[in-house]
């Protein structure tokens, strides 16, 4: 079986939002590759270096997240990267035979600098992000990594990284060290939070997996909705209104078709909508829930399904490394 492998930074609680994007493919990948998933906290850690007291907290709380919408350890390897200390390792390695230049040129390193200047991002760790990223994915010999676009540069410059690894210390007759890893191109579809931006912990917008049914009520009562749309009696335009751009991910066809006619109408006011829209995503958020809700009767549970699968990632990693210390021909 191929490997998939991708990785996520403990930033917060998961929302719809990586719902729809990574998480529904990460599930179903684990149909048809050897999937290995992880906490990436030490790339957190590259711009949260001075605020690392969330990251234990949100480490579980994103592990929990997987296990409740159906990552499942008895065929993914679930694990945290700080345990794995080959990443490090590894990277040490590769930043032997990488140019500056490469790091540089990341599209990346410039835009998250200037996006946040009042940080002091002029740091090794933050322009090394990208090569410890390599680390992590070709050290399990990784053949797809699922990732948005915003990472395409990233899994550019680690199969150049690769590629100068097996040139330099491959030998001809034998199996490159590394297979290049390709990206798995995941669809990021734009998921609008309750004031109509993108969802996003940051905008204070989003509906987290881990929300009660009346949180989720609370959130989708006074979301905003067709500016035009003023009064009860006022038509509107579902294309103008992000309560309908999320009925188009969660409420099937037919029964979105009236609500957006009743909306067209007048037929229907935007609480009614709504409460289609809110049934629909209780369809899909209450299992999520129910999940959730035995993990947390079990505190215990998580940690060890964590810890189960850094001993799994271990032994991957620690075969890797031989072969990797033999190519570089370090003693051992
Ligand atoms: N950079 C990724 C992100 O911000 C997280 C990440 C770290 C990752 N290491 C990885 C993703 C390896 C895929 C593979 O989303
Ligand atoms: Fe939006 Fe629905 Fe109100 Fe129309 S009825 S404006 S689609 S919330």
């Amino acid at each position: 079986m191929k490997r998939v492998l991708s990785g996520m930074r403990p930033t917060g609680p998961l929302h719809i939002g990586h719902l729809l994007g990574a998480l529904s493919n990460w599930f179903e990948l684990q149909d048809k590759y050897e999937c290995f998933y992880f906490i990436a906290d030490w790339h957190a850690l590259s711009t949260m270096y001075d605020e690392p007291e969330s990251l234990e907290e949100f480490t579980v709380e994103i592990v929990t997240d997987w296990l409740s919408v159906g990552l499942d350890p008895e065929r993914s390897t679930l694990f945290l990267q700080s345990a794995i200390l080959e990443h490090a390792e590894l990277f040490v390695l590769l930043s032997m035979i990488t140019p500056l230049s490469w790091l540089e040129r990341v599209p990346s390193y410039k835009e998250v600098r200037q996006q946040m200047s009042h940080k002091e991002l002029a740091t090794l760790g933050f322009l090394g992000y990208p090569l410890l990223q390599t680390a992590d994915i070709i050290i399990y010999r990784a053949n797809f990594v699922p990732v948005g676009m915003d990472q395409l540069p990233h899994l550019e410059l680690s199969r150049e990284v690769v590629r100068r690894f097996n040139s330099m210390y491959g030998s001809e007759d034998s199996d490159p060290v590394f297979p290049e890893p390709m990206h798995l191109l995941t669809e990021a579809p734009k998921v609008p939070g309750t004031d109509g931006r993108k969802m996003s912990k940051s905008y204070n917008n989003a509906i987290y997996l881990k929300d009660s049914s009346d949180e989720v009520w609370e959130k989708l009562r006074p979301m905003v909705t067709d500016p035009a749309r003023v009064k009860r009696t006022d038509p509107g335009d579902p294309e103008k209104c992000p309560v309908f751009e999320l009925h188009i991910f969660f409420t099937p066809e037919e029964k979105r078709e009236e609500a957006a006619h009743g909306c067209r109408t007048a037929g229907i006011g935007c609480i009614d909508c709504k409460k289609i829209l809110f049934e629909e995503i209780e369809k899909t958020l209450s299992p999520i829930r129910e999940r959730r809700s035995e993990l947390e009767k079990h505190p215990d549970m998580v940690r060890q399904i964590l810890s189960d699968g850094n001993k799994k990632a271990q032994i991957e990693t620690a075969k890797t490394m031989v072969d990797v210390r033999r190519a570089v021909q370090l003693y051992q």
